[in-house]
This record gives C-alpha cells, structure tokens and sequence, in this order.
C-alpha cells in the first residue's frame, strides 16, 4: 500500500491511500460526525452526516466513503459544512418524537437527575441515589424537607393520577444514608493554589464552597451570623428542618476544608478592597434578602407590630418574641405561613392570616397551606390592611377592606381591587407582617472596587444571570441577592453553577456559558399525546407521613415523616421513566448540541406516530426515534448474517416525511443485540429489570466469563452494578457478542450464585472453606478409585482456564489417576 500526501483543516496529513478522508481524519485526532457509518462494513452514505468540503469538487462529499487523494485540501469545519450538519440534523429531528430527558429533570431549577436518582432507589440502592443528587446539590436532607418541588408539577404521572413524590423520595436518600452514616461526597483534588472569598453562607454561599472544593480552590466564607445557614438556619423553623440535620449536612460541606468567618459583616468588618488585599482571586456574593417590605399604613412602627423576618430569626437564635394570645399575620407567602405556625407552637390560641387574593393565588405551597389550616389557621381572604389600631400605644387590632378580584395584573394574578366602605375591624393583640423581602444594598455604592460598576435599578453590580460573572471580572453574584427571593434549590443551583463558572475564571481567564445541551420534548404536560399514557396501571401516591396535627402543634417537633425503605421502592416504582434510555449515548443528541440545532423553534412530531414494538423479549423498538441510518440492518445481514432486521416500508411516511421506513425485527433473531449495540440514537433499547435509569456508566474492560473463545467485554456499571454489556472492538469478536454475553449478566446479583464452595449435609448444603472442599474432594476420589477402579471417576475442566490449566487438568487425570475420562465444558 503506498502513501498519499493531502490537507486536512490545513494540517498536512500523510496516510495509507486505501483510506478514506475519515480514516485519515481520524488518525490525526480531527472529529468528524457519523451516524449510519460502521467500520467494519461498506460506507452505506444514508446519513450524510460526514460531509466535508474538498476542493475543486462542486458538492459537499460524505468523509466516510470518499477515498483520499495526492494533494486533496478537506475542509471539515467551514461553514458552509458546518450549516450544512445543522440542517440535516435539523430534518432528522423534525421528524422524531422523544423526550431526551425526563420533564421533572427540566423543570428543576438545579436539573437534577430525578429520574436516575428514582431509579436507584426502585432498584434498592439509595445511597447511589444521593451520590447522583450531590452531583448537584450539597443539601438533599435539606431539599427533602423544604423543597416547593416545582418538578412534580410537569411530572407526566400526573396525567395517570398524580405526580411522583420526589421530594421525600430524596429525602429518603439522604436520611437512609444519614441513619448509617455514610457520606457520598468524594475527596476533593490537589490544591490548585486559587483562592475564593464567599460572602454569605446561606444556600448559595455553602454550595459555591461545596463545589469550588471539589475543583481543588480554596474557599473562606464570611458571614454577618453567628452560624451559617442563612434563611435555612435563621427563617425556616425547626419543624420543617431539624438543625441537628441541617448541621450535618453543613459539616459535610466545612469537612471538605472549608474555612469560615462568622459574625463577620460585609460593608462593616470588611470590604472588597480587603479581601481583595488578602489575595483573594475571585469573590462570590450571596447575602440573601433580610430586609421587610413595610405595608405603608399608619401605626405599623408600635409596639405589638413585628416583620415576620425578625421574629423568625429571633426564634431561631434562642431569643423568642412574645407571641400574643390572638395574632393576626398579613401577608401569605412562605415566611408568614412559617411564622403563623410556630406562634401556634409557641402558645397562641388563634392565629389568622389576612390575604389580598383568593387561596388559588397564594404565593405559599399549597401543601403548607393544607398543613396550616389542619393545625387551625384560619386564612381570611381577599382583605387589604388599611390602618394599624392601637390602645395606649400598643397595637391592639388592624383594619382591612374587602377586595374584589378584577382582570390580571403584570403578575398575571387578578388585581385585587377594595370594596368601597368594606372596612372591617380584626381586633388582636399581635401583628406579624409578611409582605416581602429585599436586599438592602445601599452600603455597596460606599465600595471602592465597585466605582466603576454598573449598577441595576436594585442597586446590586450588573450580572450575567447565566454565568453569574458581574462586571467586576473577578466579582460573582447569586442565590435571593441577585434574583430577590427564591428558593433553597435556586439558590443552591446559582451556587454551583458559579462556582463552575468561577473556576472557568480561575483557571482560564474567560468564562463563557456552555452551549445548551440539546433536548427534544414530547411537550408540556397538559399537551402530551394521550396514547403515551394509554394501558399505564393507576396506582395511588405515597403522600408525605406527617405527625397528627394536635401532636404537631405542640412543639417545635419535625411534623414530616421519612418513607419506610418499602414506601419508597414502591412509590418509585410509579416513576414512568419519561426520559430517553438513550439521552447520555445518542449521537443525534449530542451532535445537535455540538451543531446548535435551535431546539426552540423545532417543528418536532408532537403526536407519537408509530407504536412502540414490544414483543422482543430483550429489545423494545420505538419507530419514532428511527432515523433511517440502516446501521441495524447492515450489521444484523452484513456481519452477523442473520438477517433478522428490516426496516418495513410504511404508507404514512409519504405525506409526513422520513422516516420511510420503520425498524422490525423478525423470527429468525438470535439475539445477539448487535442491531442495539450499533444504533446511534434511542430507537432501540434493552429491556432491563428494574427502572432502566439511564444513567452515565463507567465501563471496564473484561474478557466474558461464558465460554472459551475469550470475547472483549464493556461492562457498563453504574457504583458496583452492571446495568449494560457491550462488545469491544477488539479481537477475538469486534464489538460482537452472542446472546449470553451481551444479555445474559444479571446473574451477578442472584441470590443463588455460588460464591463459597457448599457441602452437602443430608437435604442441605453447608457452606464451607476451600481447605474443607478439596479435602473432601481427594478423600472422595480416593475412595471411589479404591473401589471401582480410575475409570469410575471423571474430570471436566473450565472453558475459561488457560491452555496451561487445562494441559494439567488432562495430565491429572491421564498420567496421575489412569483414566481417558477427561473433557470440558464448551462441549457439555
Ligand atoms: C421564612 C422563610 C421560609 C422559607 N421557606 C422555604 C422553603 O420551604 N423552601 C424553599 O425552597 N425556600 C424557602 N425559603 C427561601 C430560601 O430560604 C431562600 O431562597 C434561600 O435561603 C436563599 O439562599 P441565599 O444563600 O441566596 O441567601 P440566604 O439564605 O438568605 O443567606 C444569605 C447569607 O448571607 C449572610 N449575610 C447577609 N448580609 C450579610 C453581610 N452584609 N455580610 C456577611 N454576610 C451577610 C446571612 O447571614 C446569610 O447567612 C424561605 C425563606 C424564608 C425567609
Ligand atoms: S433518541 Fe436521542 S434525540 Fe431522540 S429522544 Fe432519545 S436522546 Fe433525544
Ligand atoms: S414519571 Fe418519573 S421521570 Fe416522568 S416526570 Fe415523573 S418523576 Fe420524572
Ligand atoms: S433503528 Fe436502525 S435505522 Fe433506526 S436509527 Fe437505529 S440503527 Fe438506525
Ligand atoms: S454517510 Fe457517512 S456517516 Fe453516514
């Protein structure tokens, strides 16, 4: 074979002349896309995907089969290439229909993956649960506590009967590993010498240092608080999150080597100059929202009268307020239903919430609010304070009007509108307000590093909300300061997520936001196709174990429950696995990311058009994610030679568009899987017991334990499980693998595996050392040999032993016993 000489992305590149412009590409490490292309059989071209433009040639040509030439210029990156991936990507994809991954994971505001952490916990291991929840999150207990859980509103079992309750799935995780103290979080790299100041040790702050840690920076947060926590420790109450477990669950986050500063205030003990000084490179600023809105009526400054903020700090810190016989607390979000609450807990006989709106606009969690009224709060709705009442200067009541609800404000809530000459009075001795909270920054324009920065109407340093950089380079933002109040896992999200941007910063100098992941969706789910959930069993919801309300209001005791182990396989059993089997390996997927396919503005199928084929007993078949490439049937006719695919015409495929034909496989299968092992997106996938996850698995290389031929195995593990097996393209097989080796693993996890030898004792088998077992193996054959002679007593070796095993096997009972009874176990 002789050599040529060609141009690749102006790289010289000298390679055999039998290649094609792939191969060559590939040996000097230049990507180029292939989706219908298997290396060991004849280009097919069905995908086109592979084009690159070749000069002197009038059309873009396929890299995978175009063989090169003396003195050939390839380009595989110019935009006319480039532009032209994203459209065929883009036709492909218009005419598919699959949610890559599930809508609970979308909606989350730190994308965790729910659906592989419920997976984890059907299959019994949740301590893999939570390794998958850290990934993005240091604060699963505390999120399985308090987390609103904006995911169970999309989750598409609601279409069934009703959601998956993620939220105490994860707190099962947590406090199942808790309970056995076990931590998940890994240790953390070699220092990388970079150091980050967190100013702010709430949510935001803590998961910042969480995930800076394990980048290897050092991290020193700094807090105005005696302890860190923010809102979790000093707003939300005992009853909802126990500190002893919010506790452990920052210690865990300081045992990485975080440093901490606590009763230190930003603007007063120190600035950004003087961290700045201390050789701090970057700086992260989370310092919440701890300022009331005031309700601007008259009297609300005497005695009597108290943000609900401050009487929930004080409560937190040792040093509760008195609370009134009868309180009234205005406002209805989260931190007024908190502290109507604790005051019945702390000796209020009656507590009642005014509300400008109807129960069906509520900001607070519709569940609080059911929790709260069973512990007898009353909630008066549509009512406006006007006036603060008092008695010798002590409060002593408040007046409100009616409202009536008119068309939507710019909230998109109705506008409540008061009823002339509806005053009431509501006679109390007690006024708790909740009507907001803010930042009170005015201290940052006294910063000398903050001169130059552009400020917004909130007065907080300008900030990009996907990179969390602010235009002070080495200054970011996060968590209730930059958006205003939010929540525990929005706040944690910004956390992390600027932590990952801060080590962009810190390590390259740039920090650019990733390009978006590429996901297709079946759509919302009040506009899912009905067929996805025709034939699914209704089985009822685990709700959230909760203490008797008369038992709750009598301390400060956790009111929620955690599952049972047996509760919480169940319940995660419900999960209908929504998202693509295939999301972490498709190749459809992650080219449209790398090609930027405008997944917004996709005209994708939004009505399954094909049935999912199901009758194979380890392949399940889904024409919708089909695109045609042939990769299956090539392989099954060409390299197997079994020709147990097709790819069947369909009729509808002529008004819609490819695909024009749908995958089948048919009787003469042998299930070798080698069909599932070559498609390049989520049409075919194995069926698997258990929740099929998907998850990221770590493969390890072995040599399968079934017979002697010795074929390359991945297993594909996820912790200590194998969850898939795939062939190595490597001798002795090439990425092909017989029915057992492919399929048959799950063995493994058998309680009837062999794993110690087993002595027959009567009916029963004993379990016993190996000493015992050849002991009792040499006196058996003894005896028999003694008896009947050599030729009574047989050997079979194992296929998988070595040739020289086996030499000894057959010398041991040839030349040592005197007997030909001598075979193995590849032919029994
Ligand atoms: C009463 C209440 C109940 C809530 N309930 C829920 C709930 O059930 N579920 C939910 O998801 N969310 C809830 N939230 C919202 C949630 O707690 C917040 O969104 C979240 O804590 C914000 O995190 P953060 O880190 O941005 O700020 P914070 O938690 O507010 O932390 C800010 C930190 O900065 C420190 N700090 C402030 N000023 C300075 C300064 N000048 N110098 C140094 N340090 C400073 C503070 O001491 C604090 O530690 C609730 C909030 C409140 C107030
Ligand atoms: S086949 Fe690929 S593109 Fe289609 S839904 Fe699955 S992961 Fe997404
Ligand atoms: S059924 Fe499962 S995967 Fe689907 S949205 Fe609900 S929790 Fe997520
Ligand atoms: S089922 Fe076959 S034709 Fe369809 S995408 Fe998979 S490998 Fe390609
Ligand atoms: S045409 Fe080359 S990979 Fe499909």
């Amino acid at each position: 074979m002789s050599k040529v000489s060609l141009t690749i992305n102006d790289q010289t590149v000298s390679t055999e002349s039998e290649n094609t412009i792939l191969q060559a590409a590939a040996q000097e490490g230049i990507f180029i896309p292939t989706l219908c292309h298997n290396p060991l059989l004849k280009p097919e071209e069905a995908c086109r995907i592979c084009v690159v433009e070749v000069e002197g040639e009038d059309k873009l040509i396929a890299s995978c089969s175009a063989k090169v030439k003396e003195g050939m210029i390839v380009r595989t990156d110019s935009p006319l290439v480039l532009e032209t991936r994203k459209g065929l990507l883009t036709l492909m994809l218009e005419q598919h229909y699959g949610d890559c991954v599930s809508p609970c994971h979308m909606t989350c505001p730190g994308h965790l993956d729910i659906q592989g952490y419920i997976a984890h916990i059907e299959r019994g291991d949740p301590i893999e649960a939570l390794r998958l929840i850290k990934e993005k999150t240091p604060f699963a207990a505390t999120l399985g506590r308090v987390c609103p859980h904006p995911c169970e509103i999309e989750c598409r079992r609601n279409r069934v009967e009703n959601a998956i309750n993620i939220k105490d799935l994860k707190r099962f995780a947590a406090d199942y590993a808790a309970e056995r103290g076990v931590r998940v979080t890994p240790a953390p790299p070699p220092d990388t010498g970079k150091k980050v100041a967190i100013i702010g040790g709430g949510p935001a702050g803590l998961a910042a240092a969480y995930y800076l840690r394990l980048k290897g920076h050092a991290a020193t947060i700094y807090d105005a608080m005696p302890k860190l926590g923010g809102m979790l420790r000093y707003g939300i109450p005992e009853y909802r999150l126990p500190k002893a477990m919010l506790d452990q669950e920052i210690q865990e986050i300081l045992d990485l080597g975080v440093n901490v500063n606590t009763n230190k205030k930003f603007g007063k003990d120190f600035t950004l100059a003087s961290l700045r000084s201390e050789g701090y490179d970057a700086i992260f600023l989370a310092i919440g929202a701890w300022s009331s809105y005031k309700l601007g009526i008259s009297g609300e400054e005497i005695s009597g009268v108290m943000p609900a903020i401050e009487f929930l700090i004080r409560n937190a810190s040792g040093d509760p307020p008195p609370v009134g016989k009868k309180v009234v607390v205005i406002g209805n979000g989260n931190t007024g239903m908190d502290a109507a609450r604790s005051c019945l807990r702390m000796g209020a006989q009656e507590v009642i919430m005014l509300y400008r709106r109807t129960k069906a606009e509520m900001p607070a969690n519709p569940q609080e609010i059911h929790d709260a009224e069973e512990e007898g709060i009353k909630i008066h709705i549509l009512a406006t304070p006007t006036r603060i009442i008092s008695k010798e200067g002590v409060f002593s009541g408040v007046e409100y009007l009616k409202n009536e609800l008119k068309a939507a404000d710019s909230s998109g809530r109705p506008r409540p509108v008061p009823i002339e000459g509806s005053e009431t009075i509501l006679e109390a001795d007690q006024a708790i307000v909740s009507i907001g909270q803010f930042s009170d920054v005015d201290f940052f324009k006294q910063e000398t590093e903050l001169k130059d920065a552009a400020f917004t109407k909130k007065g907080i340093p300008e900030t990009d909300i996907n990179t969390f950089q602010s235009c002070i380079p080495y200054l970011f933002l996060g968590g209730d300061l930059l958006r205003g109040p939010r929540t525990v896992i929005q706040a944690s999200a910004d956390g992390r997520e600027a932590a990952l941007s801060m080590h962009k910063y810190l390590t390259d100098g740039v920090v650019s936001s990733d390009a978006r992941t590429f996901n297709i969706t079946k759509g919302k789910l009040k506009d899912v196709d009905q067929v996805n959930f025709e034939g699914i069993l209704s089985r009822p919801r685990y709700e959230t174990p909760i203490l008797p309300a008369a038992q709750r209001i009598k301390s400060f005791e956790e009111a929620e429950l955690v599952f049972t182990e047996a509760q919480a396989k169940d319940e995660a059993a419900r999960c209908l696995s929504c998202g693509c089997q295939d999301a972490f390996e498709c190749r459809l997927r992650e080219y449209a990311t790398i090609y930027g396919v405008d997944q917004d503005n996709l005209k994708s199928w939004k009505k399954r058009k094909y049935d999912i084929i199901d009758k194979h007993p380890l392949i399940t078949i889904d024409p919708n994610k089909c695109i045609t490439c042939r990769k299956c049937l090539n392989g099954c006719s060409q390299y197997q030679v079994q020709y147990a695919f097709d790819l069947l015409q369909t009729e509808a495929a002529e008004k819609i568009g490819p695909p024009v034909y749908t995958p089948s496989i048919n009787d003469r299968c042998v299930s070798c899987g080698y069909c599932l092992a070559n498609c390049p997106t989520g049409a075919l996938s194995e069926k698997s017991e258990g929740l099929p996850g998907p998850w990221k698995l770590e493969k390890v290389r072995t040599t399968c334990p079934y017979c002697g031929v010795g074929c390359q195995l991945s297993l594909e593990k996820v912790g200590d499980r194998v969850v898939k097996v795939n062939g190595v393209n490597a001798p002795p097989n090439y990425g092909h693998l017989c029915v057992k080796g492919r399929f048959g693993f799950n063995f493994i996890y058998s309680d009837e595996r062999l794993k110690v030898p087993l002595i027959r004792e009567g009916d029963e088998f004993k379990e016993a050392t190996w000493d015992e077992a050849f002991d009792l193996i040499v006196s058996k054959l003894k005896e028999t040999i003694a008896k009947h002679g050599p030729d009574a007593v047989a050997g079979v070796s194992c296929a998988r032993s070595i040739n020289e095993d086996s030499y000894q096997m057959q010398k041991l009972f040839r030349a040592v016993i005197g007997t030909n009874n001598i075979d193995h176990c590849a032919r029994t």
